[in-house]
């Protein structure tokens, strides 16, 4: 099939999270599996400076009809192979920033227009590529306004999507695109868009509905989360919406898959030694970097929790930093963490570690490389959200030996196997529901109480987690079907 895919961020060229490694990796295993696949984003000069040079001007000047005017873009290519490229929509007044979507915690006040912009500018080179999909494949807010331009007359005329369907994917439905109605001029669509079936929500525009109403098939990434969305406490107040595409037979959950190679601890460059299931010694000189790096005493038989993550409300970190203290005055541990977002939450990590200085030690900012090495580094990899679309720390924790402490909720409760003594055999870590202080204490104390009087079993759950299958080879079918079905 022709795939266009149209999306905010994709690793390696610009990420903020999970999004990004889904739609840097996906499409380079779709195109292995023979498909062509063009994926467009906005050009951040900022972020990817890098690039420039990689990337060949494709059409100097792009006409995007915007509001009342025509404004002119520019789109670079960057040739992977004969199926895979990435395209990007150059126009600095939106894109040359130093951050994607927020700056110090709070948003751009124009991202109304900087991604209605970017949304018309994606249907206009498909245009002016002389693309021909057979599906356009959109990725939360930022680009689902491509699904309504598809099936209106500004866009439906043309020979290129004569054969064309939607699909829109939900990363993140607590992220919806919700915007003052004024912006609606900005989108070259008429009044008649504003209403329920559409765009309307609350009197205002909301994106991610309008985006989930007119595609022709909508997934979440993972079966669990698919369910979670459609009930109050996740939905986001889109749950009603939800269930009548669900109805339709338009809803479905695919689990994510994650770049094993990318993420892979016997070849990872970040990281000072390589190993694998079979020889797991250079895991131990990875926590000793580990420590080294963060100020933490070179312990080798303390338990060292790591976690990498936004911090969002999302991502349950206040509850753990709300309960940890007093696990750091009681009880033999080490703490390493990577995050940024939240200034908040920033401050009251940042807090602990001036306090715990032995034991806690944060670094506030974004690092690919650190990243890496706490997955290969920790014993344990702590993710306690309040929800979880899909979650890939935790697959690649697995593949790294570093055992998932999680909240059983969207794809953290797909993709851990909770260990009982029962089931050992199949465990690969350590599961609470409640998301309390005391359900989290109580389970990382259980972990680490595992680490020290059940090394056997500590090595199986490392094991077993080592040895499952989380490449997208596995879970890349169930798109292709998707993609078929959007044609039913
Ligand atoms: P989400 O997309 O909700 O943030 P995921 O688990 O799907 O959650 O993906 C998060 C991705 O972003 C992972 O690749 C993770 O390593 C990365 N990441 C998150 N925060 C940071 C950070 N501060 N520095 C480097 N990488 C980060
Ligand atoms: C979102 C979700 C995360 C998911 C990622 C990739 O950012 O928060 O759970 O893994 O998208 O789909």
């Amino acid at each position: 099939m022709n795939l266009v895919w149209i999306t905010s961020e994709a690793a390696p060229y610009a990420k903020t999270g999970g999004l990004a490694d889904v739609c840097g990796a996906l499409p380079k295993t779709l195109a292995e599996r023979g498909h062509k696949v063009s994926v467009i984003m906005p050009y951040y000069p900022q972020i990817m400076k890098d690039l420039t040079t990689k990337t060949k001007v494709r059409k100097e000047r792009l006409g995007v009809p915007f509001g009342w005017s025509t404004e002119w873009a520019q789109v670079r290519g960057h040739y992977i192979n004969e199926n895979l490229s990435f395209y990007f929509i150059e126009y600095n007044l939106y894109f040359d920033r130093p951050t994607l979507y927020d700056y110090n915690g709070v948003e751009y006040g124009d991202n109304a227009s900087r991604f209605i912009f970017f949304s018309r500018a994606a249907m206009q080179a498909i245009l002016a590529l002389e693309l021909k999909p057979n599906i356009i494949h959109t990725h939360d807010w930022p680009s689902s306004l491509c699904n309504v331009y598809l099936k209106t007359p500004l866009y439906w005329n043309f020979d290129n999507f004569k054969d064309c369907k939607s699909v829109l994917t939900i990363h993140n439905i607590g992220y919806q695109g919700v915007f003052n109605k004024s912006n609606l001029l900005m989108t070259g669509l008429g009044w008649e868009y504003f209403n329920h079936t559409c765009l309307e929500y609350h009197d205002q525009l909301n994106f991610l509905k309008a985006g989930l109403l007119t595609a022709d098939m909508v997934n979440a990434v993972s079966p669990t989360y698919a369910q979670e969305i459609m009930r109050p406490e996740y939905g986001f107040t889109l749950d009603r919406p939800l269930h009548h595409v669900s109805y339709r037979g338009k809803l479905r959950g695919i689990l994510n898959g994650i770049d094993v190679n990318e993420w892979n601890p016997s070849t990872d460059r970040f990281i000072p030694s390589k190993y694998d299931r079979d020889n797991m010694a250079g895991k131990k000189a990875c926590k000793e970097t580990l420590q080294r790096e963060f100020g933490l005493p070179l312990k080798p038989k303390t338990p060292l929790f790591g976690i990498v993550s936004r911090l969002a409300s999302q991502k349950g970190i206040d509850v753990f930093a709300g309960m940890i203290e007093d696990m750091l005055y009681h009880d033999d541990i080490q703490v390493a963490i990577l995050g940024t977002g939240d200034p908040g939450l920033e401050g009251q990590l940042s807090e602990l570690n001036g306090k715990f200085i032995e034991k806690f030690s944060v670094y506030i900012g974004f690092s690919n490389a650190l990243s890496h090495l706490i997955e290969a580094g920790s014993d344990f990899f702590v993710i306690p959200s309040r929800y979880e679309p899909c979650g890939l720390n935790q697959m690649y924790s697995m593949r790294y030996g570093t055992i998932p402490v999680v909240r059983g909720t969207g794809g953290l409760e797909d993709t851990v196997v909770n260990y009982s003594y029962e089931n050992l055999d199949k465990a690969t870590g350590f599961k609470f529901y409640d998301l309390t202080g005391d359900a989290l204490k109580n389970t990382l104390r259980w972990g680490a109480q595992i680490y020290r009087e059940e090394p056997e079993n500590f090595r199986k759950i490392i094991y077993n987690g080592m040895t499952t299958d989380f490449s997208w080879n596995k879970t890349a079918s169930e798109y292709e079907k998707m993609y078929e079905d959007a044609f039913k």
